[in-house]
């Protein structure tokens, strides 16, 4: 039966995939009119671009899985209509519903609120507020239906900790912290044309082939099957809108589109039971997070936008710079450019007048300090192919590693 469902959601991302790519450029006038568009920045003529399509995709999202709601339902075996009870299912999974409807509320909530943070332009803390507000339905029903809190710990902690910890309520802490990284992470690994959708794309099909193994391997079958049932349709309208959004972009995606990404992956990581699994997928978002502190806590100056220079005569991306006089920083912010400087994580170029200028602290900016300057489509390709890379890591840390350290 669990087939016939997969393969009911997999019929019904097809046809949503078909007509995201019809619906696309129909919208991208409408789009404009509406004023919502940015201008491509790494381009000669800086072309005016409709921004915000993650709420377009992300509108055939919620339809497709809003028509699949009833399909577990009907081929679920647990959920068959009984003749004896007029109908009615003797036992309807009440707790299997209410998560679907809960993950859907969550995932509704952010498009919602990530539209707005596109239409109002919100402040940094705004945008670490909202995914935390959305997560709360998500929370409540893991609440409802799991209230597991306790992590299983590595063999070399358990002579200390035993075999494993209950944790309480920092494991929604943890919860509410990890969408609050989803979201973002993507966010902030973003500039240049097809790179946040490229990079949900390649998290997206790892996520389901680790969800295809832990099937086939019979692991806590029913998770996994959850998972499939959002990732599914998600590849497929994500795919649609990478055919316009590539180099070089016909549409913008949006903070709606890097939320909704981000909020889809939190939860099919908290209500599948594999964050930590969801959080190797994420490496190269974890690197970019970590190179960027300095500058996402101010510790060292943070221009509005961080991505690359774009230089018409030679149509390549160079590095893109803030400058400071070292005396200008605290502490930490001296302590953190003098670690980066030391390990040669960062160009460092001293003025007559004692100020300095280095590149913006992300990642797209250090392939560009590594490779010199290169052309925009390479660099979304170089940091995808970090991306797939990363996930080849992460399976071999998920499996060989992690039952090597876990298994008892
Ligand atoms: C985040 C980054 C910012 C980066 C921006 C680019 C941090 C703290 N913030 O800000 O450094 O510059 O994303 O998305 O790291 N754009 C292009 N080409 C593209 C994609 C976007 O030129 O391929 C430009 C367009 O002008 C577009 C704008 O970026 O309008 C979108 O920026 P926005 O998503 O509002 O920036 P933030 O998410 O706030
Ligand atoms: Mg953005």
């Amino acid at each position: 039966m669990s087939a016939i469902v997969i393969a009911i959601n997999a019929a019904i991302s097809v046809s949503a995939y078909l007509m995201t790519v019809r619906m696309i450029p129909r919208f991208r006038d409408m789009f404009v009119k509406a004023r919502l568009y940015g201008k491509d920045l790494c381009k000669r003529d800086q072309p005016q671009v409709p921004e915000s399509y993650g709420v377009l995709i992300g509108c055939v999202f919620l339809v497709s899985l809003f028509l699949f709601i009833p399909i577990p339902f009907t081929f679920d075996e647990a959920a068959a209509m009984d003749v004896e009870t007029g109908g009615k299912p003797a036992t309807f999974p009440h707790d299997k519903f209410v998560e679907l409807i809960a993950a859907l509320l969550s995932i509704c909530c952010m498009i919602f609120l990530g539209f707005a943070d596109d239409v109002l332009d919100l402040r940094w803390r705004h945008k670490l507020l909202l995914p935390t507000i959305a997560t709360l339905p998500l929370l409540m029903v893991y609440y409802v239906n799991y209230n597991s809190t306790t992590i299983i710990l590595p063999h070399f902690a358990r002579a200390f900790f035993g075999k494993s910890v209950n944790i309480g309520i920092f494991y929604y802490v943890y919860m509410g912290m990890l969408a609050v990284f989803c979201t973002n992470a993507i966010n902030i690994l973003a500039g240049i044309n097809g790179l946040e959708v490229g990079q949900s794309l390649i998290i997206a099909a790892s996520i389901l082939v680790f969800n295809i193994t832990e099937l086939c391997l019979g692991h806590q079958i029913e998770s996994h099957k959850f998972s499939i049932y959002f990732v599914l349709p998600f590849l497929a309208t994500s795919l649609a809108l990478w055919k316009f959004n590539k180099y070089p972009s016909k549409v913008f995606v949006g903070d709606t589109f890097c939320y909704f990404a981000g909020m889809t992956f939190a939860v099919v990581g908290i209500l599948g039971h594999f964050s930590k699994t969801l959080l190797l997928f994420f490496l190269p978002q974890i690197i970019n997070f970590l190179y960027s502190t300095p500058q996402l806590f101010h510790f060292v100056p943070c221009p509005r936008h961080r991505l690359p220079k774009y230089d018409a005569k030679t149509d390549l991306l160079h590095i893109s710079t803030t400058d400071f006089h070292p005396k200008e920083l605290g502490t930490l912010g001296r302590v953190m450019v003098t670690v980066f400087r030391t390990l040669r994580l960062i160009s460092w170029q001293e003025k007559s007048d004692g100020r300095v200028i280095t590149n913006n602290f992300t990642l797209i900016n250090f392939v560009l300090v590594v490779f010199g300057p290169v052309h925009e489509r390479v660099v979304t390709q170089m940091l995808m192919g970090v991306q797939v890379m990363c996930t080849l890591v992460a399976f071999v840390i998920r499996y060989p590693l992690a039952n090597y350290f876990y298994e008892t």
